[in-house]
């Protein structure tokens, strides 16, 4: 297959570029788009056979289901079998833009989007590259993120063609994503709701719309009582460059004594703005300190970066975990 690249600014998006991208998600192919958190691998989620090749794609494990992208609040509905209050708030707080929301699914949507489950995830995003898709398609859109299983998500069309290069049929390229890190998760299918992935719409955001919201233990797990945990591991295995990386919970000076004192291993930093000069070793900023929306949006390229040098032992500073930096501190 040949992948085609076709540039969308945003703001002039071209009509060609939309009726194309039209073209191949209603003959049942898959389009790379861009989203305001990472770039999306795209197909109807009305079409099972298009589902399928999501799957063979991006290498991704059978038992993990796909998130359906809309363009309006009905288009959600459609595919909800309830809609209860607690989704229109959240709609009307935070729609469009980077949360997705778990609702027991309708029949329109095939068991292949929810790996046979009863439920659905629904995202309205915000980009406009992705809204005028979905909108000149007018399909729901099943995507993950258009990486391949296994490396980080993508944050720009560059990300998409070296992983998916003559996997997919078409990579809008609508320049790099606002947010760096996927959407926030939260399903509406327990009492009380409870956040499954962090994002940009954090926890206390949920609880200003929601009142009572639960944490998925898991989120926080491979981090346990603050130890330092190397990345390459079950759960978070799909966020994680070839490098073992290891997370390191301290002051700059301490960091740095620890990583200097390991400079036999030759090892790369992932540390903040103008902190390299701290480490004898190779060092990248992925952000400023104590500014998790600047972090969110570089990690990912960062991550990355350490796989195109072929770093083989890496170690991050520790981001903070309140507000967005719940989200960085469970990538990373
Ligand atoms: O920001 C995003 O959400 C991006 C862009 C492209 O929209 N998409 C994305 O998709 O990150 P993906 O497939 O990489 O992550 C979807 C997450 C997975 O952790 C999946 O297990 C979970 O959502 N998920 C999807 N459907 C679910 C369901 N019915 N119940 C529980 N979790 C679900
Ligand atoms: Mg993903």
């Amino acid at each position: 297959m040949i992948t085609r690249v076709r540039r969308a600014d945003p703001h002039h998006i071209p009509e060609e570029v939309l009726r194309e991208a039209s073209d191949v998600l209603r003959s049942g192919g898959l389009a790379a788009i861009p989203t305001e958190t990472v770039y999306g691998l795209a197909a109807s989620a009305l079409d099972p056979q298009a589902v399928l090749k999501i799957y063979a794609a991006k290498q991704r494990p059978a038992d993990n289901p796909l998130i359906v992208h809309v363009s309006s609040l009905e288009m959600a509905r459609k595919y909800a079998s309830s809609w209860p209050e607690s989704a229109q708030r959240l709609a009307d707080a935070f729609w469009p833009g980077p949360l997705t929301m778990i609702l027991p699914k309708t029949e329109a949507i095939p068991p292949e989007v929810t790996c046979g489950g009863p439920s659905v995830a629904l995202r309205f995003p915000s980009h406009p590259v992705a809204r005028a898709v979905i909108a000149a398609s007018g399909l729901p859109l099943a995507a993950p993120s258009a990486n391949r299983s296994g490396s980080p998500s993508p944050t720009c069309a560059a990300h998409v063609l070296h992983d998916l290069d003559g996997a997919v049929d078409l990579i809008i390229d609508g320049g790099s994503c606002a947010c760096g890190v996927e959407s926030t998760v939260v399903t509406l299918c327990t009492t009380p709701p409870r956040l499954l992935r962090p994002g940009f719409v954090t926890v206390e955001d949920l609880r200003g719309v929601l009142g009572e919201v639960e944490v998925d233990p898991a989120i926080f797990h491979a981090l346990k009582d603050g130890q330092p945990v190397a990345s390459p591991g079950m759960k978070y295995r799909h966020y994680a460059p070839k490098a073992r990386l290891t997370l390191l919970d301290g002051t700059l000076d301490a960091c740095a004594a620890y990583v200097n004192a390991r400079a036999d291993l030759r090892p790369t930093v992932l540390c903040f703005d103008g902190e390299e000069g701290a480490f004898q070793t190779d060092a990248l900023s992925y952000g400023r300190e104590g500014d998790p929306e600047s972090q969110a949006e570089r990690l990912f390229g960062v991550l990355r970066t350490l796989d195109e040098r072929g770093v083989t032992v890496a170690f991050a500073r520790c981001p903070a975990r309140e507000g967005v930096g719940m989200a960085v501190w469970n990538r990373v």
